[in-house]
């Protein structure tokens, strides 16, 4: 290279590059050792995420590949005692703020400011032993943020060596070494095996509700530079904050109050920012005033021994931060899941308005007649989410071979009525049938026949539903929220187990949810021999879950007695159903026998699939898989194969595709089903 860039490790840095030896950055290596770990940490978790691990690539082809193996993986398990796996799971799939500290404290410790405190000022050729540059290297090569980095230019002196550090620092290395050669005998392949498989389970591990819209699937952490400057901006304000506290311990004020004012203006700066295309226009120039202060703190205050125990206090009260964060965010997703954004909201509110100006006459869908001819392709769908609803009705319709031999069942609540009826006036799903039911106009639905109604009416059951008390909480309040929250309330839920009674004239029927997209023509279906079999349903068990001890209480004997706890599970969400064969079978009085006798709670605890477990239990028929694939909620390491060969999609989980935390990489089979254009979607933002 011909000019001398500043850039890292590539090339000796403009003035002074050539004069640091090992040994002039002081603070760092040691600050290494806390801190080489948690990047580590991160690459195996992120790349166990993807179902692999991620090979890094050296970007200088440097030899001690096997050196280097080994220390990441002498690192990861240092690490897994230090941290806890709930906090290396929220770091892998977090990179929200944690107020005073921020995750990319662990995601990129790799980044600059780590390396030297006061490196904005300096060169970035680091003077890191071989050993820790070829780690710091793998750790960027995901992140590859000093690569680009370009340190604002500034009058930089030198580095004063710090004698202490340098001892330390040696130590440090040595003690590596020594271990190095012990346990260098047990490095080998299964070791690496060994590695991915923890990296794999412990990213499955991450809970779902984390992965939603913090995701690090998320595009902008495609571009691995787009936040660079944040990043380091975010890092000097940790930094400063631990030189204002040394500052003031030793009584500093001038440069006490000016890295306090610093830090505002940082802050202020940074703002709300995650990328640098979202900074303010003065950021690079707080960057470069706030790498003079840290530079000047440095000298003034700077103490080896105190800043580490300073940021490794700092590290855990973060982690504290971290792991309440993450109650939090699984809290608020599931409210999140069970809750109707308000741009649909507003939807069904202006459909609701428009259709009740419309005249009598004109509320009327054509073709009524087809709504009990047998021969056509019969549809149930219960929702009360018109976005949703009418994602399933085109997305069907459109891969439909014969629109007009199919004919869609739609039953919603009082409320969302007169929008269901709007939108598919508005908007009919082709030649196919389309008409709407209010389930409370069901009048043969009522507590003296339903019992979940009538349980719903006990007063023990209000008391578990209703709960008074305010989750005092975190955890309570997730729990509680699943028993209050009007989904699991809702009739429309328990419809599937009334279809008969809803279709007497009906001999097949296809039962959809409405967080489903269709994708291809589904009439194959009413043509599966379902064997005398009522149901016929994808099966969901693997090797060891999705069992029915999973669902069911096996220590209650009438559970015991009537199941096996290994019988595999199935999927509600795309179930054909011979009403036929229910009727003949009672499926609905089985379904009130078990539900009669789980009034108080002790077979199973919420839901609709464990009493439908119980109910169809020898009673389904297994489909072939690709008819329904699973997961688009809350698991993002489905192959996309599987999900494009699929002819019906699920959103089955917290990440809903019309919720903001939904996946970005799942809503595009969702949304291209969506009119973007049309005025009512546009009148109430509800956009791409
Ligand atoms: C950094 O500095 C050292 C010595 O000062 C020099 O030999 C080296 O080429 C520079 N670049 C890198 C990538 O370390
Ligand atoms: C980075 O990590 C990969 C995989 O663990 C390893 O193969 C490679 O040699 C490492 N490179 C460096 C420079 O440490
Ligand atoms: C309740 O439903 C049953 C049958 O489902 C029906 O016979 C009865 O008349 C209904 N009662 C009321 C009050 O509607
Ligand atoms: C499971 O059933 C047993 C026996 O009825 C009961 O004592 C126990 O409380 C139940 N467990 C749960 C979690 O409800
Ligand atoms: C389904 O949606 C697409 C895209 O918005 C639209 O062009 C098409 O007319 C719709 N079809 C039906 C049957 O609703």
């Amino acid at each position: 290279m011909a000019t001398p860039k500043r850039l890292p490790y590539s090339t000796a840095g403009a003035g002074g590059g050539a004069r640091r030896g090992s040994g002039t950055v002081p603070p760092v290596v040691v600050l290494v050792f806390l801190f080489v770990v948690a990047p580590s940490i991160f690459l195996v978790a992120r790349s166990g995420g993807r179902g692999h691990v991620h090979v890094a690539s050296d970007p200088k082809g440097a030899n001690g590949n096997q050196e280097t193996d080994w220390q990441q993986q002498l690192v990861t398990n240092n690490l897994k005692t230090v941290l806890s796996k709930e906090v290396i799971d929220a770091i892998a799939a977090s990179q929200q703020e944690t107020g005073t500290l921020n995750l990319d404290f662990f995601r990129d410790h790799a980044s600059p400011s780590w390396k030297t405190d006061d490196l904005v000022d300096h060169k970035m050729n680091t003077s890191l032993d071989v050993d820790d540059k070829a780690k710091a290297e793998n750790s960027t090569a995901e992140h590859d943020l000093s690569l680009t980095y370009k340190p604002p230019k500034d009058g930089s002196d030198g580095h004063q060596g710090d004698t202490a550090v340098k001892i330390a620092r040696r130590k440090l290395r040595e003690k590596r070494r020594e271990k190095r050669a012990t346990d260098l005998v047990l490095k080998d392949d299964e070791a690496h095996v060994k590695l991915e498989n923890a990296a794999i389970e412990r990213s499955k591990a991450v809970d779902s509700a984390v992965l939603g819209k913090y995701s690090i699937w998320r595009k902008e952490n495609e571009n691995e530079n787009s936040d660079s400057t944040v990043r380091l901006m975010r890092d000097q304000i940790i930094m400063a904050r631990v030189y204002s506290v040394l500052a003031k311990s030793k009584n500093k004020h001038d440069l006490y109050q000016e890295l306090q004012s610093r830090i505002k203006e940082s802050q202020r700066a940074v703002g709300e920012a995650t990328v640098d295309a979202d900074l303010h226009h003065s950021a690079p120039e707080k960057l470069r005033v706030m790498g003079q202060v840290l530079s000047k703190a440095r000298e003034e205050v700077y103490d080896c021994k105190v800043v580490t125990q300073r940021l490794r206090a700092m590290l855990q009260s973060a982690d504290e931060h971290v792991r309440s964060l993450k109650k939090q965010s699984t809290f608020l997703s599931q409210l999140a899941a069970k809750t109707i954004p308000n741009s649909i909201h507003c939807l069904s509110m202006r459909l609701t308005i428009d259709y009740y100006l419309l005249p009598l006459e004109k509320r009327k869908f054509p073709r009524s007649e087809n709504l009990e001819n047998p021969a056509l392709y019969h549809y149930a769908l219960f929702s009360d989410n018109v976005l949703a609803a009418s994602v399933v009705v085109n997305s069907t319709v459109m891969n439909a071979k014969e629109p007009e031999k199919h004919v869609f069942h739609l039953v919603t609540d009082k409320l969302n009525f007169g929008a269901m009826n709007m939108w598919f006036l508005l908007n009919p799903p082709g030649k196919a049938t389309i008409h709407v039911e209010n389930v409370d106009e069901f009048k043969w639905l009522n507590s003296s026949y339903c019992p979940v109604l009538r349980q719903l009416e006990s007063a023990a059951m209000k008391e578990y539903y209703f709960k008074a008390d305010r989750p005092t909480t975190l955890s309570a309040g997730s729990s509680n929220l699943k028993y209050r929250n009007p989904k699991y309330l809702s009739m429309l839920n328990h419809l599937r187990f009334y279809l008969p009674q809803i279709y007497p004239k009906l001999d097949k029927i296809l039962f959809l949810d409405d967080d489903i997209v269709v994708q291809k023509d589904l009439t194959g279906l009413w043509d599966v021999d379902l064997n005398g079999k009522v149901n016929g349903a994808v099966e969901t068990c693997g090797e060891s879950f999705h069992r029915f001890d999973k669902y069911l209480n096996f220590s209650n004997p009438h559970i015991a007695r009537n199941f096996d706890p290994n019988a595999c599970g199935w999927a509600y969400g795309m179930n054909i159903f011979d009403l036929k064969q229910w009727k003949n079978k009672d499926i609905t009085g089985i379904y009130h026998k078990w539900q009669n006798m789980n009034e108080d709670r002790v077979l199973w605890k919420l839901g609709t699939l464990p009493p439908g477990l119980m109910t169809f239990y020898k009673l389904t028929h297994p489909l072939d898989k690709s008819w329904h694939v699973l997961g688009l909620g809350y698991n993002p390491s489905i192959d996309r194969s599987d999900i494009d060969n699929a002819a019906v999609a699920h959103y089955n989980g917290n990440m809903k595709p019309w919720l903001e935390l939904a996946m970005t990489k799942y809503r595009p089979y969702w949304t291209r089903y969506i009119k973007y254009d049309h005025p009512y979607i546009r009148g109430c933002n509800l956009s791409d």
